[in-house]
């Protein structure tokens, strides 16, 4: 049987029933905090100590997140299709669940990097450090000697693996989307990359913002909704 390629694009719906706060719910995390102040790349050269701090609270609040079903469901369907993860998420569920090809937009909570000058993001993958759930302060330096920074995709900042993702989207033969508001883009446009006749499937437990022929929503949590989505999929030739 040929395997199907199926892409999943996941936002922070995924992982709020590992106890993981989602951004724009009731008394979600910018209800709490100003993106612009703690997740914005201007904010950042602002001070660089709130910035460091909000994401060393992310990362020990992270520590103790298990994956839920619906991570671990989407990284079984690897047994029998070809599966993509495009990742909005920071944390690190769908690896920890064993999903074995995961795409993060907006770059990795236990990861840091060296500032490479004023505004200038051309670092190296291998630049990349992962210090886990520890903290990264003010005067942790990168063995460049400048500053360690949080290895986030900030706002204002060039989103670099969209172009992957596009490709994924655009060659899959299934798009399944789970837990985002689709209101960041450019992953909010991905969607549009997908073929004409390739079926789209979105698990939210709210009203959607897309619609057309071939989008189907399944109006449910994360890990409902992969249940009935894991029954969609063997039916789909
Ligand atoms: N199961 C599935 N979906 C859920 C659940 C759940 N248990 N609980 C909430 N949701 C849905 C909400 O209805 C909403 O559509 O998850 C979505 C969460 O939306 P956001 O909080 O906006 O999170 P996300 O879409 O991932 O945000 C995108 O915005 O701030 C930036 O970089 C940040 O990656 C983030 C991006």
């Amino acid at each position: 049987m040929v395997k199907k390629k199926i892409a999943v694009l996941t936002g922070a719906g995924v992982s709020a029933e590992s106890g993981l706060g989602t951004f724009r719910d009731n008394g979600g995390l910018w209800d709490k905090y100003d993106p612009q102040e703690v997740a914005s790349i201007d904010g950042y050269y602002r001070n660089r100590a709130l910035v460091l701090e909000f994401y060393n609270l992310r990362r020990k609040e992270l520590s103790g997140a298990r994956p839920n079903s619906a991570h671990r469901d989407i990284a079984a369907m690897e047994e029998k299709n070809i599966v993509t993860v495009i990742t909005q998420n920071v944390d690190n569920l769908h690896e920890k669940a064993g999903s074995t090809n995961v795409i993060h937009l907006h770059g990795e909570l236990t990861k840091v990097r060296p500032e490479v000058g004023v505004y200038d993001d051309t670092f190296s993958e291998k630049e990349v450090i992962d210090v886990r759930y520890d903290e990264v302060n003010l005067g942790d330096k990168a063995p460049n000697g400048s500053q360690l920074r949080p290895h986030i995709v900030f706002f204002g900042e060039a989103v670099p693996k969209i172009d992957k993702a596009i490709d994924v989207i655009g060659d899959c033969d299934v798009l399944l989307i789970v837990g985002t508001s689709l209101s960041v883009y450019p992953a909010a446009g991905l969607y549009r990359y997908a073929k004409s006749d390739t079926p789209i499937y979105v698990i939210d437990p709210k009203d959607i913002p897309i619609r057309g022929g071939n989008i189907h929503h399944i109006k449910a949590t994360a890990t409902e909704g992969m249940q009935e989505f894991l029954k969609i999929i063997e039916t789909l030739n």
